[in-house]
């Protein structure tokens, strides 16, 4: 068994969370992961709207006993905070914040009872969520999927390890394997959030088949931290802050013309749209990360995390560097 401050904290049977994936994730996931003895969570900054939200609240809740929750993109949460106030008066045992300085909102969701998880991209960003107060750190490294920072989980991680040593921290990024666990664990993470891996889940029902297919049969390298997508969209993001997304042919066409992209922005934003709702992965934006090459098969989320769990706990016990074959 795994166990350490983060399963201590919340009464877990595993240090793993699903990660919270705006419009990607919902109430049949997060219920699946914590009824399997994980954190489940969701995205509550998304486009399905307050009754939708309400609802995913209701189903966990019908599930399971469980801790589990939801998820915000904090500079998102002025621009269309209904959900925002719906989580504040549902209680949900976590809350977590991501991108953006949490100061304005944190000390809300701790009044209304919520363990506070902060995901972080930098040192810097690590030091206002604990100067207001976040109970977890999360620390986000580059090889994830969705959005995400310039820093690369390792070196993250490492820093908040020894800067921050009384606020326990999670790894985010690449996290689909056992090994990659056991990597994190020894760097001194107490657990982990994990979005890719979860992706490829049937659970994951927001996911469109074609989506979860594509994460099945990409390797890291077919990812990309671009901001194609942001160009495209409505939403703002920090400075620093941009997806890694499936390598598509519109990617493969438009990275890195951010001056053209603009002037046709219309047109590209458009075509990106009617792909999603066609569900065509050569032109919608399909994100995941750097460990869609560890994942093999749609599976069901509660394998998914008892086997990552079970080989870190293996390799952690016989390091692999004592065994030829792992
Ligand atoms: C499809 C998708 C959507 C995501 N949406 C969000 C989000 O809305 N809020 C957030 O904090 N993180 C979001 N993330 C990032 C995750 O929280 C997490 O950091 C990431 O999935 C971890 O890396 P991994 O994908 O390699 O497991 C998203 C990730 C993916 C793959």
């Amino acid at each position: 068994m795994l166990r350490t401050r983060f399963t201590d904290l919340l009464g877990l049977e595993f240090p793993i969370m699903s990660a919270p994936m705006s419009n990607h994730s919902g109430g049949t996931l997060a219920a699946a992961v914590s009824l399997a003895g994980g954190l489940g969570t969701f995205g509550g900054s998304n486009s399905f709207g307050p009754d939708w939200f309400r609802e995913q609240i209701g189903y966990i809740r019908s599930q399971t006993d469980r801790p589990f929750g939801v998820g915000f993109i904090t500079q998102l949460i002025e621009l269309s905070p209904e959900n925002f106030e719906i989580a504040l008066e549902e209680r949900p045992p976590v809350m977590i914040f991501s991108f953006a300085d949490p100061r304005p909102w944190l000390g809300r969701a701790r009044d209304a009872g919520a363990v506070t998880i902060c995901q972080v991209q930098s040192p810097e960003a690590a030091r206002l969520a604990v100067d207001a107060g976040a109970d977890v750190l999360l620390a986000q490294g580059n090889e994830a999927g969705g959005h995400t920072g310039e820093m690369n989980l390792l070196p993250l991680l490492v820093d908040l390890v020894e800067q921050f040593p009384a606020v326990p921290a999670l790894a985010a990024g690449g996290i689909t394997s056992g090994r990659a666990f056991a990597a994190a664990l020894t760097a001194g993470a107490q657990g982990a959030s994990l979005g890719t891996a979860f992706l490829a889940t049937p659970e994951a029902v927001e996911v469109p088949q074609p989506f979860k297919e594509r994460v099945v049969m990409s390797g890291g390298q077919d990812t990309i931290f671009t901001n194609l997508y942001d160009l495209l969209g409505d939403d703002p993001w920090p400075p620093g802050i941009a997806g890694r997304v499936y390598r598509n042919r519109l990617v493969r066409e438009w990275h890195g013309r951010d001056e053209e992209v603009l002037t046709r922005r219309e047109e590209l934003a458009s075509d990106a749209a009617q792909a999603r709702a066609r569900q065509d992965p050569e032109l919608a934006s399909v994100y995941m990360g750097q460990g869609a090459g560890q994942v093999h098969a749609i599976r069901p989320a509660d394998q998914v995390l008892r086997e990552i769990c079970e080989s870190a706990e293996n390799i952690l016990q016989r390091p692999a560097w004592e065994s030829r074959d792992g």
